[in-house]
């Protein structure tokens, strides 16, 4: 989520976009490093090898679009998509967590999220006089795209819960949300 938090800065300033969306996913892209390093500090605790760090390398912006259509559908795939549903399960990992320090670390982690899952709604609601239709028609394409690649992981759960709470999670939290903004996630 680093990588995706700093291209979509990257696209949100390319585009013009208000400081506002700029600085807030400079945040969140801190945030994000300090979640890596609560996970790796907590699985070198209970003994396990560190996997949960990603790749730093920087990140490149480069689209054919125009600039604000990059930047919503980097908005719409990372956040609308990713970050909404990520808010939710992280909630029912806290739930069905036993261990103190992993639900102390979860805790941590939704207190910082609960903005990020917010952040892609309150684009769209600013942005929602320049999506016209063609826009939109374009963004509902990226958001089956991003859930479709979601819908990969989740169609192989480790636990029982997963897959029942992941869909009611993505229609109550991803679905509804875009198609009161007028985005039909289709393909
Ligand atoms: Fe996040």
């Amino acid at each position: 989520m680093v990588m995706a938090c700093e291209e979509t800065h990257a696209a949100l300033v390319t585009a013009g976009a208000p400081t506002d969306f700029a600085h807030a996913t400079d945040q969140f892209r801190r945030d994000e490093l300090v979640h890596v390093e609560l996970c790796e500090s907590l699985l070198r605790e209970l003994g396990e090898p560190a996997s949960c760090d990603e790749p730093l390398a920087p990140a490149v912006v480069a689209s054919d679009l125009p600039p604000f259509w990059f930047a919503a559908e980097q908005v719409v795939r990372h956040f609308c998509v990713g970050e909404a549903l990520s808010v939710p399960l992280l909630h029912a990992a806290w739930r069905h967590a036993t261990h103190p320090r992993i639900k102390l670390v979860l805790r941590r982690i939704i207190t910082d999220e609960a903005a990020h899952g917010q952040f892609g709604w309150s684009f769209l609601d600013w942005a929602r006089p320049a999506l016209d239709a063609q826009v939109r028609a374009h963004l509902g394409r990226v958001a089956a795209a991003a859930i479709a690649d979601l819908r990969e992981v989740w169609d192989t759960p480790t636990t029982a819960w997963t897959t029942t709470f992941v869909r009611e999670a993505l229609g109550r939290f991803v679905l509804e949300p875009l198609r009161a903004r007028g985005i039909i996630p289709i393909d």
